[in-house]
């Protein structure tokens, strides 16, 4: 399983979780990471580039913050220029039919507010849908969510452990299954 994490944050410096989970992956072997804002501060994607990355790996992952009950704004701009007709969709687009879509989402609620009734009324799984629809639409299966909620209290510790629970879900071969 050749395993791709495309990380979207835009502030690293800044940044409690996603930081640490980069840093912790990309001591992982047989892992590669991939830092969306370092390679593209302009927002220019090099899509050849992209979708070879694409094309060589198994499972991609997307790892970010939550913003907005969405992504950060480059990583829609990568779907937006490389997932081309004709490579990701349409007649002949099959060259991510097979992969795996795993989304890796920190957010800043906690838990119990994205449920029907909550501060955030509905649930992550509604909320990630546009990612499920296109990874459907891609041929991609997409596999049950890595989520870390409510991450302004967490103390080093659980931020040390949810880097090691992140990488053993990642590299779980049967997450199609869960
Ligand atoms: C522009 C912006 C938008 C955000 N929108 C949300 C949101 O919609 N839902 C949420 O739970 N947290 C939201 N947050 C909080 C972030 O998800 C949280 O700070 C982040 O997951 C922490 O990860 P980090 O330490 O890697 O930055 C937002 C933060 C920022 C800066």
């Amino acid at each position: 399983m050749r395993i791709l994490v495309i990380v979207a944050h835009p502030n690293l410096d800044q940044s409690k979780v996603n930081k640490q989970w980069l840093e912790r992956l990309q001591k992982e072997e047989n892992v590669t990471v991939h830092n969306l804002y370092a390679e593209y501060p302009t927002f220019k994607i090099d899509v050849e580039k992209e979708q070879q990355l694409l094309v060589d790996h198994d499972r991609i992952v997307f790892q970010f913050p939550f913003y907005w009950y969405s992504s950060p704004a480059l990583l829609k701009q990568w779907q937006d220029d490389v997932l081309t007709y004709g490579f990701a969709y349409g007649a002949t687009g099959n060259k991510l039919h097979g992969k795996e879509m795993l989304l890796a989402i920190s957010t800043g609620s906690p838990a119990e507010a994205y449920r029907d009734g909550g501060a955030n009324r509905y649930p992550m799984e509604e909320l990630v849908r546009p990612f499920q629809a296109t990874a459907n639409l891609c041929g991609l299966r997409f596999v049950p969510p890595f989520l870390l909620q409510g991450v302004l209290g967490l103390s080093e510790t659980e931020l040390q452990n949810s880097s090691e629970a992140l990488i053993a879900y990642m590299k779980d071969s049967n997450l199609a299954n869960k």
